[in-house]
């Protein structure tokens, strides 16, 4: 989340790109940047995984759009490492490929139309193929030899592979001396991009954090939590700090509760194997959700600089009173509307007890939130797709109505809206026209759509660029991934009782009937997912 242009980028820069820059008819050349942005510095990036979905799906779209954008320096170079023999070139025509077939459909998020031919030219010619097993000394041998005949010094490691592999890529790469940085050999930067899951449960992320830290120092570490590449996400702070309108209700004073959602209308997608493991808690609540939560929860930084939105991150994910089992419900897709069940999905096993669904009540014990309640949820084949945040106020004092025919006012609702729409809504009341003092609850909502031009963007462009620059804002620390998973720990290893149970729901529903109880529990309700009540139809 680069604010200013960066002195880091700047000094590096091989390039002499300006925004004012015409494009060049020549394809080495990228597209001028725009205004008030620079081209990040020269660097290879490495993938590993290069023959997989992740590639394919969002970090070739995101290299493609940076470089339709000109934000990638002219010395940038791109190494895919996977394991089986190819041909750069048969590499190159996979994922022009894929790249086109994203961009002709009208549901992806790369939805491009047509391929710039420049800007894809100018990245093909700049991806080079190499074998090589993940675990194999060989080739990290090789990959070393590479990078000494290579000019720039920097290098971004992206492990675009299962997690089991992160522990041995880094092991490999700091035994190997790739991961030393500055003087000698290899000037330059050396950074690792580690995608979730990053570590199973506090254990598991210690160990994992402890290991990497064994060979890199933290700040050469950025660890992906997608979430924080969306545009509406980032605004979640601009909204907040840049509007004198918001930030003084902002508070336990004023605000009664808060549901962060995360709804999808697909299955597991071919993913059972993966998922019978994970589960939707383990797979969204710590990671994805509690981002939201800390964006919404934090208190405002001095400055855009990544320590001080982290630090004040983190003093959140410290805040948060540990779950317990009886602050979750659990739920299972079964056969519904949308689908079949769960347990017929492939890779699926046909008792299995794995979640689908998640709720939980989160409670942040500081002098800012103390007793609202954060109400989350998350779930496969629900009634639609909707991530949003929805901030309630608290109730007016009814006594000016109590004489009139209004027999309740409905409250007032700021909703931030994520995916799939982008923007914000807020909920209030007026006087309906008429000779009689009724009161109609009414929507005012803003549409990104509707004020500025919305581009294909798969949501890695600032997550790349920014690790290209050296901006950890919107990466996770060690120490809010450990403190987000000690949160839940209770509920991945209950000390007492049985493991949470798990409750059917009907595809295509709005979740398990149990869920609406959590919330009854303290006079709440959840917020419909097809469609709330006063959405514009
Ligand atoms: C991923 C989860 O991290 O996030 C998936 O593993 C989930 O199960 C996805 O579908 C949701 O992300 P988005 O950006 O599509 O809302």
């Amino acid at each position: 989340m680069s604010t200013t242009p960066n002195t880091q980028a700047s000094d590096q820069a091989t390039s002499t790109q300006t925004p004012s820059c015409k494009v060049s008819a020549s394809p080495h050349d990228a597209p001028a940047s725009p205004a008030g942005k620079r081209p990040a510095p020269p660097c290879t990036l490495v993938i590993f995984g290069a023959g997989g979905d992740l590639t394919k799906r969002l970090l070739m779209p995101a290299l493609y759009n940076l470089a339709v954008d000109g934000l990638l320096d002219g010395g940038m170079k791109i190494i895919g490492i996977n394991h089986g023999e190819r041909e750069t070139s048969a590499w190159r025509d996979d994922l022009h490929q894929s790249l086109e077939q994203f961009a002709a459909d009208k549901a992806s998020t790369f939805h491009a139309g047509k391929l710039d031919d420049k800007a894809w030219d100018w990245v093909a010619q700049r991806l080079e193929y190499m074998a090589g097993e993940f675990e194999s000394d060989d080739t990290f041998t090789k990959l070393k030899q590479k990078l000494d005949q290579s000019s720039g010094g920097n290098v971004i490691f992206y492990l675009a592979v299962t997690s089991r592999f992160f522990k041995p890529i880094v092991e490999h790469l700091g035994k190997a001396g790739l991961l030393k940085e500055g003087d000698g050999d290899h000037g330059g930067f050396r950074r690792i991009v580690i995608e979730k899951p990053f570590g199973t449960d506090l254990a598991s992320a210690r160990d994992l954090n402890e290991h990497i830290l064994s060979y890199a120092k933290e700040e050469q570490v950025y660890r992906i939590d997608h979430f924080l590449g969306k545009d509406t996400v980032q605004s979640i702070l601009a909204v907040r700090f840049a509007n004198a309108l918001f930030e003084p209700v902002w508070r336990r004073e004023y605000i009664d509760s808060v549901q962060i959602t995360a709804a999808e209308t697909i299955g597991v997608e071919g993913r059972g194997k993966f998922y019978e493991q994970t589960g939707a808690f383990r797979d969204m609540l710590p990671n994805h959700l509690f981002q939201l939560l800390g964006m919404v929860a934090m208190e405002p930084p001095n400055s855009f600089d990544a320590e001080a939105v982290r630090d004040k991150k983190a003093d959140i994910f410290d805040a948060i009173q540990p779950l317990t089992p009886d602050d979750v419900v659990f739920g299972q897709y079964e056969k519904g509307p949308t689908g079949v069940g769960y347990r017929e999905e492939p890779d699926v096993a046909p008792d299995s007890s794995t979640e689908t669904y998640a709720a939980a009540r989160v409670f942040v014990e500081n002098w800012r939130w103390a007793g609202v309640p954060f109400y989350l949820r998350t779930g496969k084949r629900l009634a639609a797709r909707r991530t949003e945040i929805s901030v309630q106020l608290k109730p007016v004092p009814f006594r000016l109505f109590r004489d009139t025919p209004v027999d309740a006012l409905t409250p007032n609702v700021l909703t931030l809206r994520i995916d799939p729409a982008h923007g914000t809504s807020f909920d209030f009341n007026v006087k309906t026209p008429g000779p009689v003092m009724q009161i109609g609850a009414v929507q005012s909502s803003f549409d990104y759509n509707d004020f500025f031009t919305e581009r294909a963007n798969v949501g890695y462009e600032t997550l790349l660029y920014d690790c290209m620059l050296g901006d950890e804002t919107l990466f996770q620390r060690a120490d809010s991934i450990e403190t987000s998973w000690s949160a839940v720990d209770d509920v991945l290893h209950p000390k007492t009782g049985g493991a949470v149970p798990v409750h059917g729901y009907a595809s295509g529903s709005e979740g398990p009937a149990q869920a609406d109880a959590l919330l009854a529990r303290n006079g709440h309700a959840w917020r419909p997912l097809k469609q709330n009540p006063v959405e514009k139809k």
